[in-house]
């Protein structure tokens, strides 16, 4: 059995979706893709035989297309992904959710009143094997209850127009659904500390800087973001439980970062880092769709990542702690 599917947005993220779908996910086939820019539709639906929309809506109204991947920028998933629940389609959305709070709610309302899951969040770290082994060894209670969590968060550049706010909602939005999928618990709190900027990042960009969330149980998680470290894309955890600790990301012996240059297996983007689990995440969505069972990150997921993320852009321009406060969970979600 194939899946059909119709990829809306053909930038970068796109474009890589659509290339992985047509070589390594074998039951998945692109029918039809969308962009408001059609001469970039044009050139990847070549490669891969697809139909070419200029508006997304009319995508997903394609009778040919069975379910949805959204990879166009955050502030058109709300509407997007509101038509696939509409349409009653399966839809992969690339993350955020949606931008706001409001818009998150109104996608997990649509969603609550449907008698299945139908939306997944592209939170791909899920699907790396780095992080199911760390989720693994916490699971199994070898280090004790966890007490805290480091996140190093490091990417060599930023393309223009890139925000200190956007540090936080497109940067440690995947160190904020880490920790709540890792821990298996909600975020209560959220607090951004400003270093001294970089005199390499772009005037006005306040990077880097240092998050600290707390758990509904009282874990620590202390987020690094730096988004213009100029060596690499560095990832790294480490979470501390009451008799030891669990490392991802460290190498042994000591290296160098340095100088534009790095010493060592780090990679250059997060294609290169998160290849693997791209794919892995592509094909449990399609095995899943096609198996009538939606079981990735979930709408709930989106909401409440987008939520601390929320208080961390508050908390970045007003300074101090903010709290989080989620609504009632669904029944769709327990
Ligand atoms: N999971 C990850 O690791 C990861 C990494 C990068 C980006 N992303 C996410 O993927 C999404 C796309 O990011 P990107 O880096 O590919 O951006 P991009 O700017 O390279 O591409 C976005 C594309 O969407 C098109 N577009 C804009 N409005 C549209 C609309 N209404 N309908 C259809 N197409 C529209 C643009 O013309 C552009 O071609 C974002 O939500 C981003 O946060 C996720």
């Amino acid at each position: 059995m194939t899946l059909r599917i119709g990829v809306v947005g053909t930038g970068q993220m796109g474009r890589y979706h659509v290339e992985r779908l047509a070589s390594s996910v074998p039951d998945a086939q692109v029918v039809a893709v969308s962009d408001v820019y059609v001469e970039g539709a044009k050139q990847v639906a070549e490669q891969v035989g697809a139909r070419v929309y200029s508006d997304g809506h009319d995508l997903i109204g394609d009778d040919q297309v069975q379910a949805v991947l959204i990879a166009s920028p955050g502030f058109t998933h709300e509407e997007l992904t509101l038509a696939c629940l509409a349409a009653d389609k399966p839809v992969l959305c690339e993350k955020p959710l949606a931008p706001t709070i409001d818009a998150c709610l109104r996608v997990l309302e649509a969603e609550a009143v449907k008698p299945r899951r139908l939306v997944q969040v592209g939170f791909m770290r899920r699907y790396d094997d780095g992080f199911r082994a760390l989720k693994a060894a916490v699971d199994s209670g070898r280090v004790g209850r966890p007490l805290l969590l480091h996140c190093r968060h490091r990417n060599a550049a930023v393309p223009p127009g890139f925000t200190s706010d956007m540090m936080i909602t497109d940067s440690v939005v995947h160190d904020i659904d880490v920790t709540r999928w890792l821990l298996g618990q909600e975020i209560v709190a959220a607090t951004v500390f400003k270093a001294r900027p970089s005199s390499l990042a772009p005037e006005g960009l306040q990077d880097p800087q240092m998050v600290l969330l707390e758990t509904a149980e009282g874990v620590l998680v202390d987020v690094e973001s730096f988004v213009t470290c100029q060596f690499g894309y560095d990832i790294r955890y480490e979470l501390v439980g009451e008799s030891g600790t669990v490392a991802l990301g460290e190498q042994p012996g000591v290296q160098v970062r340095a100088e534009g240059r790095h010493q060592g297996p780090i990679p250059a983007d997060y294609r290169e880092r998160f290849g693997a689990a791209y794919q892995r995440e592509l094909q449990e969505w399609v095995s899943g769709v096609l198996g009538g069972e939606v079981v990735g990150p979930s709408a709930w997921d989106g909401y409440a990542t987008t939520a601390v993320a929320e208080a961390g852009v508050e908390s970045q321009t007003k300074g101090g702690r903010v709290a989080v406060e989620l609504v009632e969970r669904p029944a769709l979600y327990a």
